[in-house]
């Protein structure tokens, strides 16, 4: 059975992936700091593990990417999910904010990719990170965001290249809006009711739809699987057309 380790798997699109790759039958390690949200998660497949705590440091990542091991013997993918995006523009972020945005959506990949790789390169596996449309293009008041995803995006690349001959391939999703508590805690920052404001993301989509967690969710498992042998070091929009449209 393939085995993935899913970070951010207690909410929004990692729960979706972590559930989806259990129906499709893989083992999977679900990863989140909230231990109630994630036991809902793991109740959903007997095919589910958890692991719950903060990720911050290379010795978090290292034990988690140990623990995974421990529990299942082997490592085929990696899904890095979990993410912070704070609305803040450069003067109002502290060097605290700007230091947990990069460590929470960059260092955390990079160490756990880090520590992963020797594992992928037993199983000819893949990591997928879940970057973002404010990755390949600026958005406004959210510069330490934009700054971590456009990381994560030439991360993944520098990483595709490292590691293609050992036949393990990397790929970064790049959302646009999507229907998680992420992007109803920025409803709450523009001072919206959450449906108007989705309906707001919606409309700047030229499909005029916001996207499910569902909706990444299949194209990570795509990327995981080995339909996409040839796919690596990609950055892919998963946003209505937004990013074809600018
Ligand atoms: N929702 C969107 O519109 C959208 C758009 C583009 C990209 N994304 C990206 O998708 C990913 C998932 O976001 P989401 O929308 O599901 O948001 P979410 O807030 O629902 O989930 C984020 C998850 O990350 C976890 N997390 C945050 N900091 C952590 C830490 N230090 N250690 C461990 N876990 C931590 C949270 O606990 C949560 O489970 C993020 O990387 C986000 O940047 C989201």
């Amino acid at each position: 059975m393939s085995v993935v380790l899913v970070t951010g798997a207690s909410s929004g699109i990692g729960a979706a992936i972590a559930i989806a790759f259990a129906e499709e039958g893989w083992d999977v390690m679900a990863a989140g700091r909230n231990e109630g949200r994630l036991e809902e998660v793991a109740d959903v497949s007997d095919n589910i593990a958890t692991w719950a705590g903060e990720l911050s440091g290379s010795e978090d990542c290292d034990e988690l990417v140990s623990d995974t091991i421990d529990e299942f013997g082997s490592l085929d993918c990696l899904v890095n999910s979990a993410g912070i995006l704070l609305h803040a523009d450069a003067s109002e972020t502290s060097d605290d904010d700007w230091l947990d945005t990069i460590a929470v959506n960059l260092s955390v990949p990079f160490f756990l990719s880090r520590t992963a790789i020797p594992q992928l390169r037993r199983t000819e596996g893949s990591i997928v990170n879940i970057a973002s449309y404010w990755g390949l293009q600026a958005g406004k008041g959210v510069p330490a965001y934009c700054a971590s995803k456009g990381g994560l995006i030439m991360l993944t690349r520098a990483l595709a290249v490292d590691t293609a001959a050992d036949g393990i391939r990397v790929n970064a999703i790049c959302p646009g809006g999507v229907d998680t508590p992420m992007l109803a805690a920025s409803a709450d920052e523009a001072g919206m009711d959450t449906e108007e404001f989705f309906g707001v993301v919606a409309g700047g989509s030229p499909n005029g739809r916001i996207s499910t967690p569902e909706d990444i969710a299949a194209l990570t498992l795509f990327l995981a699987s080995d339909a996409a042998m040839q796919i690596t070091g990609t950055a892919i929009p998963v946003d209505g057309g937004l990013s074809a449209a600018d």
